[in-house]
């Protein structure tokens, strides 16, 4: 059987942009990361769980394993920049990293960025599966911002999905998506 084209299909399947950020304690200081990242899910609300998930080997995901714990900010369209920067391999993204407008995080002490709605978790649960490493996280607290302009990923690149219909966006009923329009 020919392998499937995941990478191909995934391609367009448009997702928001997200910047994961951890950090590892060393001698010299604490030390911040922070990457761009699109798997972030959700999973659960009673408990509130949420999951994203790692290359095997990323230099991130073993800063936030040895951390356990780590925030999430969801990139507004004028983020593109960071996102692309965040991108970058290490060492590259870390003068990027120390630029950033941000904060550390109440409950972790992870970066939360400026105008990003963000969640900050703990970590629960973790699977290596294929060459990917997801992790589940109990998020600890969070907040958001009212509705903006999001920064989307599709096709391989970064697009802008504004909202005019937002005064007049109906719900078809109660349920997990729901509660958080
Ligand atoms: C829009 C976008 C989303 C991405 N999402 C992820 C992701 O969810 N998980 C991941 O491991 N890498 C993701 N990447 C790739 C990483 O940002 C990039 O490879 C980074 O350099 C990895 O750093 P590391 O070597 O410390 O893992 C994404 C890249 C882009 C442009």
């Amino acid at each position: 059987m020919t392998p499937p084209d995941l990478r191909g299909v995934m391609r367009t399947f448009a997702t928001g942009v997200c910047v994961a950020s951890a950090y590892r304690d060393t001698p010299g200081g604490r030390r911040h990361d922070a990457m761009t990242v699109n798997s972030l899910g959700s999973i659960s609300l009673d408990p509130p769980l949420i999951c994203l998930s790692f290359r095997r080997g990323s230099g991130f995901l073993g800063d936030l394993l040895a951390a356990g714990c780590w925030a999430v900010s969801i990139l507004p369209a004028g983020e593109r920049e960071t996102a692309r920067r965040l991108a970058m391999p290490l060492p590259a993204r870390a003068t990027h990293v120390a630029g950033l407008h941000a904060r550390p995080g109440a409950a972790t002490g992870a970066l939360v960025l400026a105008g990003a709605s963000w969640l900050e978790c703990g970590l629960r649960q973790r699977f290596d599966l294929g060459d990917h490493t997801l992790v589940i996280g109990q998020v600890l607290t969070a907040g958001h911002h009212a509705r903006s302009p999001a920064l989307v990923f599709l096709h391989g690149g970064y697009h802008t999905v504004d909202d005019p219909q937002a005064a007049t966006v109906h719900l078809s009923g109660p349920g997990h998506w729901g509660e958080y329009c």
